[in-house]
C-alpha cells in the first residue's frame, strides 16, 4: 500500500520568500531521491500539502517538516492508504491567494477530488 499525508498550514513570518524557494527546491531534490511524490503549493498565507511514499519514508519526512519553523497550526487532512499511486512525480510551486482555502475545503471531504483540482488545473499553479 501506499501512504499519505495531506495538509494545510499557516506560514510563520520565518517564510520569507527565499526561504519558500529554498524548501521548494530541497522538497524537489529530496522526495524525487527517496520515491515521494505529491505536490507543495503556497499562496503568500498557507501551505497545502499531498505526499504519497513508503510509509517509513513518508513518516521520515513528515517529522521534519512538521518541526519546521517556517509554519504552524498544520492541520492534517483525512487521506486513507491507496494501493497506487495517484500522483507520479513531485512538483511545488505558488498558488494565487485564496485557492488553498478553496482546495482544503474539497479535500475533507474527498482527497481524490482536491488532487484532481490541482492537478488537473496545473495551468494554475506554478507548479514544477
Ligand atoms: C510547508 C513545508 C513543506 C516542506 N516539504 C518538504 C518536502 O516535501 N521534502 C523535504 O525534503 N523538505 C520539505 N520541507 C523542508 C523541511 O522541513 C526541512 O527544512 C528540509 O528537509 C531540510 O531539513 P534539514 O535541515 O534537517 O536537512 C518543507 C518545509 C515546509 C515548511
Amino acid at each position: 500500500m501506499i501512504d499519505r499525508v495531506f495538509y494545510v498550514s499557516t506560514a510563520t513570518p520565518q517564510a520569507t520568500s527565499s526561504r519558500v524557494a529554498r524548501i521548494f527546491s530541497v522538497a524537489r531534490a529530496r522526495n524525487g531521491s527517496n520515491d515521494i511524490t505529491g505536490f507543495l503549493l503556497f499562496d503568500g498565507e498557507c501551505f497545502l500539502q499531498y505526499l504519497e511514499g513508503d510509509f517509513d519514508a513518508l513518516h521520515t519526512l513528515v517529522a521534519r517538516i512538521v518541526a519546521d519553523d517556517a509554519h504552524r497550526t498544520i492541520k492534517m487532512l483525512p487521506s486513507p492508504a491507496i494501493a497506487n499511486r495517484h500522483v507520479q512525480s513531485f512538483s511545488a510551486g505558488f498558488c494565487e491567494a485564496g485557492i488553498i482555502g478553496e482546495i482544503s475545503a474539497i479535500a475533507t471531504s474527498s482527497p481524490e477530488r482536491a488532487i484532481t483540482a490541482v492537478l488537473g488545473r496545473k495551468e494554475l499553479f506554478d507548479l514544477q
